[in-house]
């Protein structure tokens, strides 16, 4: 298997290394100079579509995070109500489903089992349709969605998921368009997104190059035993996301808050042992997060900030450390600022001499409930 794994120490890190290529494959003849192409949902996808008034969003791990990232997007942009839920409480209860709603199932394997029987319990409520958004073209999801959009990661060994994300994150950032554009966002908006996320893969290789600095930030967190993250916006999922791979793969406790709820508990918990993991994009919730950083700062907690180049940030102010990325724009921000947090967990790990490709306890896909 080192040959597999080539130059990579684990698959995790080569996986996390594929992923300019694997964003690239999901965006192949699905985006083009005139935006998103027809069909790209296969048969009846287009017809499916054009009856969706709201969106019910079902996953577990890893792809419920993606999901919550898609609920920022096609909200803002295509204005179409969007709900996200974990599968096993879904499945479970009596959900309201509002005429016009398009069930949709995020899954890497596509034979989670709460994912899967979800999807057959949507069957009788009431749904326009179904649709996968999936890695695997032969697996049961894929089999019994109406329409899908398949995310081109390939085969991920790992089970700590990072190239199945970005892939689904662009798989629904197409969603976003198409849906966008169907509900009449205007042309020069439009073309933006569709610009921002053909850089996507660009954009990515870009944040890769950081991993010197970034492991030299993971040898702070080999002795700590819980660390916070936190984001605003379509960055809280994206913390979410960061704070998961680390309890995952490092065995640390980390949990990942929306940075506007830090004054409503976990701020009692910052002292110097807490690391605090923030996101920082440019964008309109910049200040409010600066705001929400010093208050961490004056608790003498200690700041590892991943900023966008261009948001106005003061190094000093940080007491830390500040990372630089160019997140290639405020719609692609958050499937950039991911590849950070993934290669953070991962040396953090690594430094901790963990089993990375095969943590405990864990199982790559979940098939029994
Ligand atoms: C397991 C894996 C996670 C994954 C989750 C959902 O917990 O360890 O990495 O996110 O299942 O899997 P799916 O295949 O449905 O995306």
């Amino acid at each position: 298997d080192a040959v597999e794994r080539g130059e990579y120490r684990h698959y995790m890190q080569k996986e996390i290394f594929e992923q300019p290529r694997a964003v690239a494959d999901t965006l192949e003849a699905r985006i083009g100079p005139n935006g998103i192409l027809p069909n790209i949902f296969g048969a009846g996808g287009e017809e499916l579509l054009a009856k969706v008034k709201g969106i019910h969003i079902i996953a577990c791990g890893t792809s419920y995070h993606a999901g919550m990232v898609a609920k920022y997007w096609i909200e803002e942009y295509a204005r179409l109500p969007v709900s996200v839920e974990v599968a096993s409480e879904y499945r479970y209860r009596e959900a309201v489903v509002p005429e016009g709603t398009l069930f949709t199932a995020i899954s890497q394997s596509g034979e989670t089992a709460d994912t899967l029987a979800a999807m057959r319990e949507s069957r009788r409520r009431g749904y326009i349709g179904t649709l996968a958004i999936c890695n695997v073209p032969e697996s049961s999801v894929v089999r019994e969605a109406d329409v899908k959009l398949m995310t081109r990661a390939g085969p991920e060994i790992g089970v700590a998921s990072t190239k199945a994300f970005t892939t689904q994150l662009t798989a629904l950032a197409l969603l976003t368009l198409h849906l966008a554009k169907q509900q009449g966002l205007d042309s020069k908006r439009y073309n933006d997104l569709c610009s921002q996320l053909q850089h996507l893969p660009r954009a990515i290789e870009d944040a890769l190059k950081f991993e010197p600095e970034i492991v030299e930030l993971a040898g702070r967190f080999i002795l700590r035993h819980h660390a916070l993250f936190l984001g605003r916006g379509a960055h809280y999922p994206v913390a979410l996301e960061g704070s998961l791979k680390l309890k995952e793969i490092s065995y640390i406790h980390a949990e990942a808050y929306p940075a506007g709820e830090l004054k409503h508990g976990p701020l009692a918990l910052v002292d110097e042992d807490m690391p605090v993991v923030a996101v920082a994009p440019n964008g309109p919730l910049l200040d409010k997060l600066k705001s929400n950083l010093q208050e961490v700062r004056a608790r003498g907690g200690e700041l590892i900030v991943f900023a966008d180049t261009a948001a106005h940030i003061d190094g000093n102010a940080t007491r830390g450390s500040i990372l630089r990325i160019d997140a290639g724009g405020e719609f692609i921000a958050p499937a950039v600022f991911t590849v950070p947090l993934q290669l953070l967990a991962y040396h953090v790990a690594v430094l901790r001499g963990t089993d990375v490709d095969q943590p405990r306890n864990l199982a790559k896909s979940v098939t029994v409930e």
